[in-house]
């Protein structure tokens, strides 16, 4: 047996709500009562009773199959859960994972025919659920709001399908997507999927840069997006955008024929969009004349179902391929499971379908389950910091799945008012106690390590002491969960990610790479393949195997430090590459670096990330200039501005640091280690700094750190 499996049977002899916390009642603003910092918090006896996986015994039977004869176990799930139109080969997985022995190659259920958009919505419908809700949607204004029913989402879908292979897009090509949380986003990703396209979504506040470079990779047949889009009281002309990006892939050879767009009238009217005639599509002049039944593609397990773009540790994204068999059984089954999934369970996930988040969490896991999904297209703030709570109570929310950054910006919110923590929290309370709330059972965290004093904000305030939080931790690389709390079973301790997945073999390693036990700390690897694995990057298999496959041989390598303690359960700790996730939203530095060093009076940038109270991560940024150039406000300004167009806004730096020169080791390479300890002011850890090129740079990067 596995490391972890050891682990797991010792908690599994855990008397079941042993040594429960009452005093969990008292409200305590996320702040730990003395004794508690040890303690476990326990899903009450009511909530263990009635869910799907009740207690650790049960779990731990389950993993044991998973793991023993991973094969039988998911093929299980795999024929009694979803259609296939023609089985699978004799054999479920074929893999090899050891860069030694080969290319690394990862297939489940190949030969098996099927088609991921009839499992979400015909298999549902055809089991009776044409009439329940599959989408409601709240527009960013109060009052306006929208919903579909399964059988009236198929239809737009169909419509949507029908159109995409009028004008040619056929199984295989690529549909690169540019929309906000608008119902026309999972209907497009469906449609995609129906007809064999392979969508690339790219989050909707990409800038034109990013979004042409992602054209130019993936050379899609035809780009869908909409007029604007309204975020709190901004509007944001996504059209625009994208015609600026399109003039950009031009340059690079890549022509678009058509840009189907859609009007988003509560933001912009049509008249005011800018338009270029030949090659722009309003939606709705087209996408309705066609007919709402569209046959189904049949696809192979192993055929592309999407691509999506993620920073790494170079400037350029990678390209992120899933297909579609493993893909779409992984993530129904993690979504089962980690939220204890029933069918009168009403879904509201805040990520934006532009993450792998809203791929796995939005559209495919809870359709797949036919579940009802709320989207939600404006910002949780607007008009005030009650906003969330109140859609929570309008749609009766049980299921509530957000990142930490927003849990921690809403229970700072009412902070202006006060210099003291406790009044702003109390005044905080307020946005959240003004609503009931009490439809809420299960609450999610993603994207980030949720810090304990979070973890009990959004534990007692929000759900009320009552609602059990899965803290999942995956990547857009494992598709869907990977270490995840099942809410009924485990006794929690905040800010644990807990155990693993189903058919998941977390490993904790050493810098050689040797695998260690017991209460330990390291690198996060995964033994072994799950069926929601990436299968490579898109046009660069090499540089798969590079990144995940070759530091570690014999394991995929996640990028992230872990802890394990002395009950086995996993504390993630941050990346331990070059990619900083801010907001829960994942940013390689050299991405950041080199928009910084395009502009023409920087010479040299280095970026690392810093602690920040509301964003988990800050952008740190050190800056040298161009010789001769002098240091001031405008150029910072315009520095930061430079960021924003070539990547987004959610990539700015939060803070320019002028480096007459950066710390180096003789062979050139930059120390980042010293400007981290730099960044975040801990300057009596500097270390040894002998072995710079120059060590003097250090002192007058000291003495500009605040300028
Ligand atoms: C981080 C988002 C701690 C982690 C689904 C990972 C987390 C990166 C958690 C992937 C969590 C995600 N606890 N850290 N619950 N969830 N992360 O690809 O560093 O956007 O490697 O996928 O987010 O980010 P990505």
């Amino acid at each position: 047996t596995t490391n972890h499996l050891r682990h797991v049977e010792s908690m599994a002899s855990l008397p079941s709500g042993a040594g429960k916390i009452s005093h969990l009642n008292a409200v305590i603003l996320g702040e730990a009562l003395a004794s508690e910092e040890n303690d476990f918090v326990f899903p009450s006896d009511d909530f263990s009773r009635q869910a799907l996986i009740p207690s650790p015994h049960k779990y731990l039977e389950m993993y044991k199959r998973s793991i023993e004869d991973p094969a039988g176990f998911w093929s299980g799930i795999a024929s009694s859960e979803f259609y296939w139109k023609q089985k699978w080969g004799d054999q479920v997985c074929s893999e090899n994972l050891d860069v030694r022995k080969g290319d690394i190659k990862i297939e489940w259920f190949k030969g098996g025919i099927t088609n991921i958009c009839y499992n979400c919505l015909d298999r549902n419908i055809d089991a009776g659920l044409a009439d329940k809700i599959a989408l409601y949607w709240e527009s960013n204004e109060p009052g306006f709001d929208a919903h579909l029913t399964y059988s009236q989402l198929l239809h737009r879908v169909c419509q949507l399908a029908n159109y995409l292979k009028s004008i040619g897009v056929r199984k295989g090509d690529a549909v690169i997507v540019y929309l906000p949380m608008l119902m026309e986003l999972p209907i497009t990703m469906l449609a995609c999927a129906r007809i064999g396209a392979v969508h690339s979504v790219v989050f909707a506040g990409f800038s034109s840069e990013s979004l042409a470079q992602r054209i130019v990779d993936c050379k899609p047949k035809v780009v869908i997006t909409c007029n604007a889009v309204k975020r709190g009281p901004k509007t944001i002309h996504l059209k625009d955008i994208v015609d600026a990006a399109l003039v950009e892939s031009a340059k690079n050879g890549i022509s678009i024929d058509v840009c189907l767009t859609y009007e988003n009238q509560s933001a912009l009217k049509k008249e005011s969009t800018k338009w270029q005639e030949g090659r722009d599509v309003w939606w709705e002049d087209v996408v309705p004349k066609y007919p709402t039944t569209c046959d189904v593609e049949w696809v192979d397990a192993e055929d592309p179902l999407f691509l999506l773009y993620t920073s790494g540790s170079t400037g350029k994204p990678k390209g992120v391929l899933h297909t579609t068999g493993g893909y779409m059984v992984y993530t129904a089954t993690t979504f089962k499971y980690a939220f204890d999934y029933k069918e009168s369970d009403v879904y509201w996930c805040t990520a934006d379908c532009g993450w792998i988040t809203g791929h796995s969490y939005v559209t495919y896991g809870p359709m797949l389950n036919g579940a009802t999904v709320v989207v939600y297209e404006g910002a949780p703030n607007y008009p005030d910091s009650g906003r969330c709570w109140d859609i929570v109570d309008k749609y009766k929310v049980t299921i509530f799945y957000t990142a930490p950054t927003l849990v921690r910006s809403l229970m700072r919110d009412g902070d202006e008012a006060s210099y003291f923590v406790l009044i702003s929290r109390l005044l905080s309370l307020q946005y959240v106690t003004r609503y009931s709330r009490k439809s809420l059972r299960v609450l999610g965290s993603v994207g980030e390590p949720i810090n304990p004093s979070a973890w009990r904000w959004f534990f007692n305030v929000v759900g009320g002491s009552r609602c059990p939080i899965s803290d999942t931790w995956w990547q857009t690389e494992t598709g869907g969960f990977m270490i995840t709390p099942l809410p009924g079973a485990w006794p929690q301790k905040p800010g644990s990610a807990t155990f693993p997945f189903f058919g998941v073999q977390p490993v904790i390693v050493d810098e050689k790479g040797t695998e260690i036990d017991g209460e330990c700390s390291g690198y996060l690897c995964v033994k072994g393949s799950w069926p929601g694995a990436f299968r490579t990057l898109y046009g660069d298999h090499e540089r798969y195997e590079t990144t995940y496959f070759r530091p570690f041989p014999g394991y995929y390598f996640t990028g992230d430090g872990c802890s394990r303690d002395k009950d086995g359960y996993h504390w993630l700790t941050g990346r331990v590459d070059d990619v900083i996730n801010v907001s829960g939203h994942r940013i390689g530095t050299a991405e950041v670096e080199s928009a910084l060093v395009s502009h023409p009076q920087c010479a040299e940038a280095a970026v690392v990330g810093v602690e920040h109270e509301v964003k988990g991560q800050g952008i740190y940024a050190f800056v040298t200039l161009v010789e001769g150039v002098p240091y001031s406000e405008e150029l910072r300004k315009s520095l930061i501005l430079t960021v924003r167009n070539q990547i987004g806004a959610f990539a700015a730096p939060d803070k320019i640091h002028w480096a007459p020169g950066l710390p180096k080791t003789r062979s050139g390479k930059i120390m980042r280690r010293i400007l981290r300890k730099i960044a975040s002011r801990q300057l009596d850890e500097l270390g040894d700094v002998s072995t710079l090129a120059e060590p003097g740079v250090v002192d007058q990067l000291i003495a500009l750190a605040d300028s």
